[in-house]
């Protein structure tokens, strides 16, 4: 494949990643990011299974994760009134992972990692504060884009989204709204620092479940509180996200008011936590969705990590972000010359693993975020059970394929060097 001429657009987690192993399979890729600077907000994600092998693959990425990493101990689950009735820890072994990640590391830090390890690349290229405004094809030629911001307009042998769960740029590409294929999972999450430590440096965080599936975390980090608010709602009760979405859209004031009146009154420390919010420096909010798409790719225009298979809330999606860059560079490297045949293989090799790692666990809904007193009761009991039985075999069963072993989604070997690729 080598000559091929790429476009990534979003320079989050998928993208950088998609463009450090096209790059290694010969190609030029241009990366384009509508905002104008790397983005260093969010809160933790977590590398696990698949992930971790294509990490390793990289070199130098392991070491800088293992540095960057919250390092965070476990969880501990409190009552109302502080009393701990359950820990969850991690379980020391990153092959197999509890609810608790050994490579749990800031959103930003990682996106400035994969940032890091490409962009002295001389075959990869950044632009910033740009984005698709159009793009065209002649027949089965190329695809000529025409950027919003002032670049030059451009021909692409492949254009790769990876934009997020609400890409425009598949919008543009398969030709649908940004909300098609996108599928609610009538969660959302707000993620922010506040100044005070109410941890006082324990490197064990706390969970808290308030009635009406309100769900509250903290970390400690350098004296910040770090803070996860999750509200899940049942199922097949309509629409549940519209008005938090409709608050996102009237700004971060308005937003952070919502988040704010929606926690009130839930009790342990969310007094001093809302009030901290409004003040906090790194506000990021965000609907959990996920995104189920029919094909990863239309024509040229090929979808990687959360544009085309968002995880929601099941601890995989960023994982799949990098096992979907390292499966594209690696199938069109293994049929030279045929576009076609390698976004084939893509979607072959990608397609089982989204479907697994896409199954929402019943936990989440029914025990991280109980809607009921009765609710919150049965999760403390079961929490109880899980933390005292030995998660390590607990935990792949009940909770989804996130936490499976690393070697349960073995990764093919693609022969690089086949192209002449230069490092
Ligand atoms: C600011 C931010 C904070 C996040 N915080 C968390 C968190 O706390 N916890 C968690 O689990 N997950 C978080 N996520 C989501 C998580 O990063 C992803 O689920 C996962 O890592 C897969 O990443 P991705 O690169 O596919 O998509 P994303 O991380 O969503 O990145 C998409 C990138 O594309 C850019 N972009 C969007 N539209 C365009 C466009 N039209 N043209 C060009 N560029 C565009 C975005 O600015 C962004 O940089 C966050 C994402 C972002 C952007
Ligand atoms: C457009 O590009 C310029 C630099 O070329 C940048 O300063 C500006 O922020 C960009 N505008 C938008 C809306 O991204």
């Amino acid at each position: 494949m080598s000559g091929l001429k790429v476009l990534v657009v979003g320079a989050s987690i998928a993208g950088p990643a998609t463009a450090y192993w096209l790059a290694k399979a010969g190609a030029k890729v241009t990366v384009i990011e509508r905002f104008a600077t790397l983005r260093t907000g969010g809160q933790a994600v977590d590398i696990r299974t698949a992930g971790v092998s294509v990490m390793r693959k990289m070199s130098g990425m392991e070491v800088q994760v293992r540095a960057k990493s919250t390092q965070e101990e476990g969880v501990c689950f409190v009552r109302e009134d502080g009393r701990p009735y359950g820990i969850i820890r991690a379980t020391g072994n990153p092959d197999q992972q509890s609810l608790i990640s050994e490579y749990e590391i800031h959103r930003g830090d990682l996106a400035n990692i994969l940032h890091g390890l490409t962009k002295d690349n001389k075959n990869i290229d950044y632009i910033f504060g740009e984005q698709v405004a159009s793009m065209q094809r002649n027949d089965d030629g190329p695809i000529e884009v025409d950027f919003a911001n002032g670049s030059a307009p451009s021909t692409y042998d492949l254009v790769v989204a990876c934009d997020g769960a609400t890409s425009r740029t598949r919008a543009i590409g398969f030709g649908c709204g940004v909300r098609d294929h996108v599928v609610p999972t009538n969660t959302w999450a707000a993620y922010f620092t506040i100044k005070q430590d109410l941890l006082q440096g324990s490197k064990l965080g706390q969970g808290y479940n308030a009635v009406g599936g309100r769900f509250l975390s903290l970390g400690s980090e350098s004296g910040s509180s770090t803070v996860m608010l999750m509200s899940v709602q049942p199922r097949g009760k309509g629409d549940s996200t519209l008005p938090f979405r409709q608050a996102s859209s009237h700004g971060d004031l308005l937003l952070r008011e919502y988040v704010a009146k929606h926690f009130r009154g839930a009790g342990w420390k969310s007094d001093v936590i809302l009030r901290g919010m409004m003040h906090s420096e790194d506000f990021y909010a965000s609907e959990i969705v996920q995104v189920k798409i029919p094909s990863f790719y239309n024509e040229r225009l090929v979808l990687v990590g959360d544009a085309g298979y968002a995880a929601g809330a099941t601890g995989g999606g960023t994982s799949l972000a990098l096992t979907g860059a390292y499966m594209l560079a690696g199938e069109l490297s293994k049929h030279p010359g045929d576009l076609a045949a390698g976004l084939k293989g893509y979607e072959q090799q990608m397609r089982p693993i989204v479907k697994e790692m896409q199954k929402i666990p019943p936990f989440v809904s029914t025990i991280l975020a109980p809607q009921t007193a009765w609710g919150i009761q049965l999760r403390n009991y079961i929490f109880a059970l899980v933390a005292w039985s030995g998660i390590a075999e607990f935990l792949p069963k009940y909770l989804g394929s996130a936490f499976a072993r690393t070697d349960d989604f073995p990764l093919p070997d693609y022969d690089w060097k086949k192209t002449d690729q230069v490092d």
